[in-house]
């Protein structure tokens, strides 16, 4: 049966006067595609800030495993298999694909500094291990061809998928993606579809925001919708779309936000 890895429980984060997220509570069960929807500024990134430990939660806990990670630095959270994407792209534009996918090893490995300071024979085995690494994830992004190319000089559904390779080769248990349609064709888009499915069927996790609803009803297995850092219905996709107070929250306001 499948156990909740990620419990989120009165999760409060306030910005001044402003509470960004209000009492939120959510469950992701291991091997589950979860989504997170709501309008434009319900407060999607700042749980998603608030998991990572970019932010600190006022109020709350955040149980991974059964760990409470409220509190931890953003390092000890990746150590502990969360990796995020972000809702704009953070890439190293003058560095190539593979040394961007590569960064992603790095951070893994950062405890393992000493290694390389001093020349071990462990660090060109761990380094030998990370290309393969690398290699694996260009190859499972379609990213071989540009391993090469300084990554901003690539189209930008190019730059989105080497953000997801050096993310995936974190090695993560729980991926968690802000936003990853933004800027994507409908082709794009119906690739990052397989993709995503092709990651669950690694055995990995994966926590998604989405503003493309037809994207977020194809490819979520459960939904928590939120408004004003509220949630206001949580289902599965089928139960989302009928909600009267999602369609009047969101679906309502369709119009208004697809800039
Ligand atoms: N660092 C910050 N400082 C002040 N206000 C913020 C900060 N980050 C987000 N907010 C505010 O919190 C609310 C939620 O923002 P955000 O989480 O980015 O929404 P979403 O991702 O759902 O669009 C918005 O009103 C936004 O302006
Ligand atoms: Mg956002």
């Amino acid at each position: 049966m499948a156990h909740n890895e990620l419990i989120l429980t009165d999760v409060t984060k306030r910005f001044g006067g402003l509470t960004a997220v209000d009492a939120l509570s959510f469950k992701v069960s291991a091997g589950q595609i979860y989504g997170i929807i709501g309008p434009n500024g319900a407060g999607k990134t700042t749980v998603f800030n608030c998991i990572t430990g970019i932010y600190k939660s006022e109020q709350g806990s955040v149980k991974w495993r059964g760990e409470e990670i409220r509190g931890l630095t953003p390092y000890q959270i990746v150590d502990r298999g969360i990796v995020r994407t972000f809702q704009t792209i953070r890439l190293f534009s003058q560095m190539s694909v593979a040394e961007n996918v590569m960064s992603g090893r790095h951070i893994k490995s950062k405890q393992k500094l000493w290694h390389g300071i001093v020349h071990s024979p462990w660090s060109k085995r761990d380094e030998l291990a990370n290309w393969h690494k690398v290699e694996e994830q260009l190859d499972f992004f379609n990213l071989s061809e540009f391993a090469a190319i300084p990554t901003g000089s690539l189209p930008y559904g190019i730059q989105r998928r080497v953000e997801m390779a050096r993310a995936m080769a974190v090695d993560p248990t729980l991926l968690i993606l802000d936003e990853p349609a933004a800027g994507l064709n409908d082709k794009e888009t119906m690739e990052l579809l397989q993709t995503i499915f092709k990651i669950r069927d690694k055995g990995v996790t994966v926590l998604l925001i989405e503003h493309d609803m037809d994207m977020v009803m194809e490819v979520t297995d459960y939904l928590t919708v939120i408004n004003f850092g509220k949630k206001i219905a949580e289902g599965t996709p089928e139960a989302i779309q009928k909600d009267p107070a999602v369609i009047e929250a969101y679906l309502g306001s369709e119009d208004d936000d697809d800039e």
